[in-house]
């Protein structure tokens, strides 16, 4: 096993499980939390018993942004020539499904990290903001693009221009964020929502997210070719034949592929 200094890893059933653990910067993201967290994930992406990914932090946050400490002494040729925090794209092109259970602040880097797994579990005191602004600069790492693609202009505008934080509730109902629970249940609902999607078909879900997530790249009918092209291909898998017979047989299905 992999040695980590800022990140927890662990494994149950089919899910993996990435903790953030820097508690006294509250999780600010620098390099090396960086590499650990694509480290471990790309680890869980290429092994087969692995179904699903749960990413999360600490009760008081999942992550406070980008090291402003890090980055503090920089200037731009440094940054341009690092692609300061391109790497985080990796991240968010796993095929496996990640669920994040935020507790806490999710701001700046944080917020943009929660962003890029596909399905979010806040707690009722999570909070989400792009403060970046108050720094005199701007999101870095996709806010700007993934926070307008998800909840549109009118929130993004008003979260990235005035840093503003915004709590569970508003977060829930903008569409920022899947589903909220009780602080003492973040975790549980997003292992409990993993274990859901680790138990299905595998092709299935992770062509699904592949779907989904074309739809914040592409062309509306381009993207609904791809999806019908995807759904064609489906019906090449021993887990089609396999789910629809069940459904007839009113059974639960065996996927061959999980
Ligand atoms: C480095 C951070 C940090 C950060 C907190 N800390 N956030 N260190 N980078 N983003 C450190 C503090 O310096 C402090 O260290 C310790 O964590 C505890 O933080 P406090 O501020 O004392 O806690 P609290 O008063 O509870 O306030 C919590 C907070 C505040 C509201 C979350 O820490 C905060 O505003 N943090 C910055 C949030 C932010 O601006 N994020 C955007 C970053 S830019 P010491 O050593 O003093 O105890 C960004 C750009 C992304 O993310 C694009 C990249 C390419």
């Amino acid at each position: 096993m992999t040695e980590y200094s800022t990140i927890l890893v662990s494994t149950s059933g089919r899910v993996g499980t990435i903790q953030l653990n820097r508690p006294k910067a509250l999780n600010a993201l620098n390099e090396t939390v960086m590499e650990e967290v694509i480290t471990a994930a790309t680890a869980f992406d290429a092994d087969p018993r692995i179904g699903a990914i749960v990413l999360t932090g600490s009760d008081k946050a999942f992550a406070a942004g980008a090291d402003i400490k890090q980055m503090a002494d920089m200037d731009y040729p440094a940054m341009y020539a690092a692609d300061f925090f391109q790497r985080w794209e990796d991240f968010a092109a796993l095929r496996t499904p990640v669920v994040a259970a935020v507790n806490g602040y999710a701001l700046g880097g944080g917020c943009e990290l929660a962003m890029m797994t596909d399905v979010i579990i806040a707690g009722e005191s999570a909070k989400f903001g792009q403060p970046e602004i108050n720094l005199g600069v701007i999101p870095g790492m996709g806010g700007s693009q993934r926070l307008a693609r998800s909840v549109g202009k009118a929130k993004t505008m008003d979260m990235v221009l005035t840093g503003r934080h915004i709590d569970a509730a508003e977060a829930e109902r903008i569409g920022l964020v899947s589903r909220v629970v009780a602080d003492d249940q973040t975790l549980a609902e997003a292992t409990k929502v993993a274990e859901t999607i680790a138990a299905k078909s595998k092709p299935a879900t992770q062509l699904a997210k592949e779907a989904v997530a074309s739809a914040f790249e592409t062309s509306l009918s381009q993207g609904l070719l791809f999806e019908r092209r995807i759904f064609h291909s489906l019906f090449s898998t021993e887990d089609q034949a396999e789910g629809m017979a069940a459904f007839a047989e009113k059974r639960e299905p065996q996927w061959k592929h999980r």
